[in-house]
């Protein structure tokens, strides 16, 4: 690969002597084209060689030595060089590295021999699988895959909510009225029907509270009863999760959520004792932290709590892991909890490596465009009839748009799917989701959809000319246009795009980007015409096309989205 960048980064670092790896971090792609397709900022060296910008960018303009074939020009405009690339040497480099890599095109071994931890997903058992849970699906599931294509050995992991408290509650409930609820047959719904019941009549009833209490207690302890009712409410749970699961397509390496450290906290009450740091608190054990609430460790009647579950974990995969970096997706309202479990993780004696590899990657909340979603209010919006809905609104789009289209169900399912995916990783993940049906199945939009419907367009074209030319017998010199050169830019960017994901924990950067391959794709469909033109241009236009078509593809996989061969 001609890597331009650096190209750029090595004549100037002749030039200064300054670090080569620095200077290219410095360079910018110019939102305007008119000003080159680089440019240094040479007041980035300003305080270091203590000379005014326009001084700079003179001195070091005198020294380059360009490479004439790479690029076609270089000039100083204020403070900044501009470089232009030779659009030739740009499209050959491209087409040529494309052709090389083929599907894995855009790939890099910058996880080479990096362990990734993310956990994500973890639902609630005997709660139902909510919107919520969608972000954290959907953003570790494309944050798994980004991660995987880079080569680093990631390892998804289900940290599911099947422990604490509430399940003291939920068995108490259970005992008291049990078989007034068909369990069996729907068993979520019914047991959050046990639950909210139960919590009622602990407001009112403070034996029932305290029995609930213990009911956790002695599930910790392993008493038989509690154990065979918390394990059958664990596997009815999963099952309806599951099939949320298939509609997304969600996988996962290890499903040890939180009753799994159980046995495993003792160790963890142990080193934070010998650390001197543990100390009573209102009868709880906690750990005082600087400027936030203590940290509590066990409570009253020595129960653990969710942080004393997420302590074990980090030790327990700190171990077994061995990660550079452990990510936990999870909403906003978590801050403070994982600030208190980092700051804690520093007290288990752990290497610092591990500590350091910690990452809360939290994201903003879910708001219908009519109003808020929320559990408390009792308007629960539940995953599973959500994403069905998505798919029969697809379903209707497709069926006004091309009633005679075959395999109309799977298309609706990746359609629907898809929009719903793209939505929610769409913008930055911290900022709230608006939840809007017409918005993200608008074909036309920053959609899920328009980024399928450009695919199944370049599908299509190829299909019309019957063939895809080899490269080694296209003639670069048909894509030095503007519309073309553009695409191909667009092209060049896939792998940084990808390397920002991970190194932002931003699968958004991902979408925008095929947003803009696909809108770059379509001014250069309008601007030429593909097939029919004479056979050189058209082998050359038919083969930018399949690139564009096979990255987009790979692309959407990436964020978890399927594409449908028509539409
Ligand atoms: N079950 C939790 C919830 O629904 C999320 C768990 C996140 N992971 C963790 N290790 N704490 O809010």
């Amino acid at each position: 690969m001609l890597n331009f960048k650096e190209k750029i980064a090595e004549e100037i670092s002749k030039a200064t002597n300054l670090n080569k790896e620095e200077l290219e971090n410095y360079i910018e792609v110019p939102k305007d084209s008119a000003m080159g397709d680089y440019a240094f900022p040479c007041f980035k060296l300003a305080k270091e060689l203590r000379k005014a910008p326009p001084a700079i960018a003179a001195e070091i303009y005198e020294k380059l030595e360009m490479d004439k074939e790479a690029f076609s020009k270089v000039e100083i405009v204020g403070g900044y060089i501009n470089f232009y690339t030779n659009s030739t040497a740009l499209v050959k480099d491209v087409l040529s590295q494309y052709n090389e890599k083929k599907e894995k095109y855009g790939d890099s071994e910058i996880g080479k021999g990096k362990n990734v931890v993310i956990d994500y997903s973890a639902p609630n058992i005997a709660k139902p699988f909510h919107i919520g849970h969608l972000r954290s699906t959907v953003i570790g599931g494309a944050l798994y895959n980004v991660y995987k294509f880079l080569d680093f050995n990631v390892t998804g992991v289900n940290h599911l909510g099947d422990y604490g408290t509430q399940f003291g509650k939920l068995i108490e409930g259970y005992k008291m009225w049990g078989d007034e609820y068909d369990i069996d047959s729907n068993p979520i719904d019914e047991l959050t029907k046990i639950y909210i019941r139960i919590n009622e009549l602990c407001k009112q009833d403070e034996n029932v509270l305290e029995n609930c209490r213990n009911n956790f207690k002695k599930l910790e302890d392993k008493d038989p009863y509690c154990v065979e009712i918390w394990e059958r409410f664990r596997k009815l749970s999963l099952k309806e999760f599951q099939r949320v699961y298939d509609m997304l397509g969600s996988t996962f390496d290890s499903w040890n959520g939180e009753s799994f450290y159980s046995d495993k906290m003792q160790e963890v009450v142990e080193i934070l004792e010998k650390s001197g740091r543990l100390v009573e608190s209102e009868g709880a054990r906690v750990i005082e932290l600087e400027n936030m609430a203590p940290c509590i460790i066990e409570k009253t009647n020595g129960s653990t709590t969710y942080a004393t579950r997420d302590l074990a974990a980090i030790l327990y995969r700190a171990r077994n892991y061995d990660f550079d970096k452990a990510l936990y997706v999870t909403s906003y309202e978590q801050v403070l909890h994982f600030k208190q479990v980092f700051e804690v993780a520093k007290l288990l004696g752990i290497d610092k490596k591990y500590t350091d590899g910690l990452e809360h990657v939290a994201f903003g909340m879910v708001r219908l465009k009519e109003g808020k979603m929320s559990t408390r209010e009792g308007i629960i919006i539940k995953l599973e009839d959500l994403l069905k809905e998505a798919i029969s609104r697809a379903e209707k789009v497709i069926e006004e748009k091309n009633p005679e289209l075959e395999n109309k169900e799977d298309v609706a399912r990746k359609v629907g799917i898809g929009a719903v995916i793209f939505n929610d990783l769409s913008n930055s993940r911290i900022k709230d989701e608006i939840f809007d049906w017409d918005a993200m199945l608008n074909f036309q939009g920053e959609t899920g959809p328009y980024i399928q419907y450009i695919y199944v367009r370049t599908k299509s074209v190829l299909e019309k000319a019957g063939y895809v030319p080899k490269f080694e017998d296209i003639d670069i010199n048909e894509l030095t246009d503007e519309a073309s050169t553009n695409v191909i830019k667009t092209i060049a960017n896939f792998s940084n795009t990808l390397e920002q994901v991970v190194d932002k924990n931003e699968p958004s950067i991902l979408s925008r980007y095929l947003i803009d391959l696909s809108q770059s794709f379509s001014s250069f469909y309008n601007a030429n015409k593909i097939i029919g033109e004479d056979k050189e241009k058209q082998d050359a236009r038919l083969y930018l096309t399949y690139v564009v078509g096979n990255i987009l593809k790979t692309g959407a996989n990436l964020l978890g989205i399927q594409m449908p061969d028509r539409m």
